[in-house]
């Protein structure tokens, strides 16, 4: 039997553009239909029914809940900024405080309004300004209601899905590109973060807790090689820690969102950088279950990736985590063995303050469109019906009782 602390965030998390339907200001839904792919469309109808879905939540004890507000709804046009669609995001805000639900609000979740795509999106150094604009008629509306913050999601993700590998809108390859964006999201963080701690300084409020939601994979090597072991430390800093260290250097982070789902095996065949930062095991070495994308389930790893967070010695929540798959029993087997990972770190020393599953419900999941279901909810996507799965109820009792057996 495992005891989590009394005091412990517990819930799940959503993006808007994953489940609210309809974003068609947003820069991935021209890409979705250009591209072929499916078509968010109405998504699960969130937007309206975000009611019922935080009616399930509360039924299922959690304490807390990771949103994410949509630029493009907020600021359908440069400069133009939506009283509607902000008064909207106050009432959902609202209605998760009422049911005692702790909001966790992230500003920037992988989409952008079509204006700012247009006139060249992160590359450009005015992406700064633009979105520290939004930011402000968000944060300055909503600081009453709320207190954690994450400014944009997985950024290491979205930078090298749009920019490096094109495999999302506006589907460049660029390394220059790449760069340009991470800089920008940089200090777009760093002056965010500044913007949102002076806002709740000028409305005498006590200060919030602003961070980011860092994706992060275990790097395993399959061999002890030289090589192998120098290409799981450059990654290690890449991919999980170097976003992170520009963050802590500027004292911006006043806790770490991690994002973790699976593992990255690392076999290396030559000292060549291309090899050594990208090189991945064509082998079966390990062989490990899968969720349905083919990706490694590794409990361990999340052990492994808080203990590298140690050093910052802030407080970390589990912004994301979960599986997609077919048989639900898998899905709680999942929690399960990542909670006893997340307790291990906490018993070497690692402060977590909170547990949020990838997703309160099945969504839209991006270029994979609908088939692959994350939700601690089933949504039949015809009728929009929405059921509860067994393993959310089973984890409904660890939000309970913060006990796991
Ligand atoms: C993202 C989510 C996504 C999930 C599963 C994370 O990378 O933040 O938007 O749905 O992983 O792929």
């Amino acid at each position: 039997m495992i005891q989590f602390p009394n005091k412990f965030y517990w819930g799940a998390a959503t993006s808007s553009y994953q489940v609210e339907g309809n974003n068609s200001n947003a820069d991935w839904w021209p890409w979705e239909i250009l591209a072929g792919k499916e078509h968010s469309a109405q998504a699960c109808r969130h937007y309206e029914l975000y009611e019922q879905d935080f009616d399930l939540a509360k039924d299922l004890n959690h304490n807390a809940h990771r949103l994410s507000i949509e630029w493009s709804r907020i600021e359908p046009q440069e400069g133009k900024f939506s009283e509607e669609a902000l008064e909207h995001y106050i009432h959902v805000i609202k209605a998760l405080r009422s049911r005692g639900i702790e909001p966790m609000v992230t500003l920037h979740h992988f989409t952008n309004p079509i204006w700012f795509s247009a006139s060249g999106g992160w590359v450009k150094p005015g992406s700064v300004k633009r979105f520290l604009l939004y930011c402000d008629f968000v944060v300055s509306a909503l600081a009453p209601y709320v207190h954690f913050w994450f400014t944009i999601n997985e950024p290491t993700i979205y930078y090298s899905h749009s920019y490096l590998w094109g495999m999302w809108p506006p589907q460049a390859k660029s390394f220059l590109k790449t760069k340009a964006v991470h800089d920008h999201m940089v200090a777009g963080h760093i002056a965010a973060y500044r913007l949102i701690h002076k806002i709740y300084k000028d409305l005498k409020q006590d200060p919030p807790a602003v961070s980011i939601a860092q994706h992060m994979q275990a790097i395993v090597g399959c061999t002890p090689s030289l090589k192998n072991r120098l290409a799981v430390a450059m990654r290690e800093q890449l991919f999980n820690l170097e976003f992170i260290d520009h963050l802590t250097r500027h004292k911006t982070l006043d806790f770490i969102g991690v994002n973790y789902y699976s593992r990255h095996l690392v076999h290396v065949h030559s000292w060549w950088i291309g090899n050594l930062l990208m090189e991945t095991c064509k082998d079966n070495h390990h062989p490990f279950k899968k969720n349905s994308l083919g990706w490694d389930i590794y409990p361990q790893g999340l052990c492994h990736v808080l203990l590298s967070l140690k050093k910052y010695n802030l407080p970390v929540i589990i912004a994301e985590n979960g599986i997609c798959i077919a048989d639900d029993r898998e899905r709680w087997e999942f929690i399960q063995s990542h909670l006893k990972n997340v307790h291990l770190a906490m018993e070497q020393g690692v402060n977590v303050v909170g547990y949020l599953y990838w997703a309160l419900m099945d969504n839209f999941e991006w270029a994979q469109g609908f088939t692959p279901r994350f939700g601690l909810i089933d949504i039949d996507y015809n009728t929009q019906q929405r059921t509860v799965r067994e393993s959310a109820k089973k984890y409904a009792q660890v939000c309970k009782t913060g006990i796991l057996d």
